[in-house]
């Protein structure tokens, strides 16, 4: 499997989708729910379709996993796609949403691209080969101190029935950070740990889709990425994601061990 053939269409369609979004953005009328506080909009499906028309038509043998559409194929290598990271803030007029594209092979995340349209940052990574942002090379912020650090997270749409809900991590986290953001786009979250705006980013209960592409930006930019009970097969499920510079993420699992 050619990962760089893979890069280039994976960019060519988050730019492409990421137009479509920005188009649409602030002109999302026809708004449905999934769940009671779970969106889709006409625009995840226009930016889905958008997206996985151009797998199929460049890859017709590789898999697909699209958060609207679900699993199609079985090929050796499977693209997984959120077409609009940040539903939620889209359909309210919040400027903060992207399109998140992974490839995985045996089960690894490989190749990561997420784009901001409205910002028009593209981070991209892929194994060994590095992260970058617009073309320039990422690094994880050095923070070894959770004093020193902003923190992001995340909220699942079950919060209102699960028993895991992240709230007593996020009151342990906020006592002990100089902050905790919730952007409302896990792709943004784990994009921006890699480029060090975050210090370091943790949710529990995510879909493969939402972090995938993340993952792979954070371990090139020579960060860690594990789920929470600190295993390293980051897509087996349930998904969770811890991620931060290899220190600071030690300071995180015992935070997140003495609130489980
Ligand atoms: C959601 C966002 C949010 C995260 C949720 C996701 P969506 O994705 O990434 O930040 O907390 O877990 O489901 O629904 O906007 O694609
Ligand atoms: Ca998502
Ligand atoms: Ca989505």
């Amino acid at each position: 499997m050619s990962i760089d053939e893979r890069m280039g269409l994976a960019i060519d369609l988050a730019r492409r989708a990421g137009a479509l979004l920005r188009d649409g953005f602030g002109h999302a009328a026809d708004i449905r729910h999934k769940g009671v506080i779970d969106l889709v909009t006409e625009f995840d499906l226009r930016s889905e379709r958008l997206i996985v028309d151009g797998i199929r038509e460049a890859f017709p043998q590789d898999a697909w996993l699209a958060e609207e559409g679900g699993l199609r194929g079985s090929g050796e290598a499977r693209w997984l796609i959120d077409p609009l990271d940040g539903t939620v803030n889209f359909a309210h007029g919040v400027p903060i949403f992207a399109v998140s594209i992974a490839v995985v092979q045996a089960g690894e995340p490989v190749l990561g691209v997420i784009y901001d349209p409205l910002r028009d940052e593209l981070f991209q990574a892929s194994t060994g080969s590095g992260a970058f942002l617009n073309g320039d090379r990422l690094a994880v912020a050095p923070t070894v101190d959770l004093n020193e650090s902003l923190l992001v997270t995340g909220f699942a749409y079950d919060i209102r029935t699960a028993d895991e809900d992240n709230l007593d991590h996020y009151a342990a986290f906020a006592l002990r950070s100089q902050g905790v953001r919730r952007l409302g786009s896990a792709s943004l979250d784990l994009a921006y740990v890699a480029a060090g705006r975050f210090d370091g980013y943790w949710e529990l209960s995510v879909e493969a889709w939402d972090v995938a592409a993340g993952v792979v930006l954070v371990r090139e930019a020579g960060g860690l990425a594990t789920r929470v009970d600190g295993g390293s097969d980051i897509l087996g499920p349930p998904i969770s994601v811890v991620a931060a510079n290899a220190r600071l993420h030690a300071e995180m699992m015992g935070v997140l061990r003495k609130t489980v």
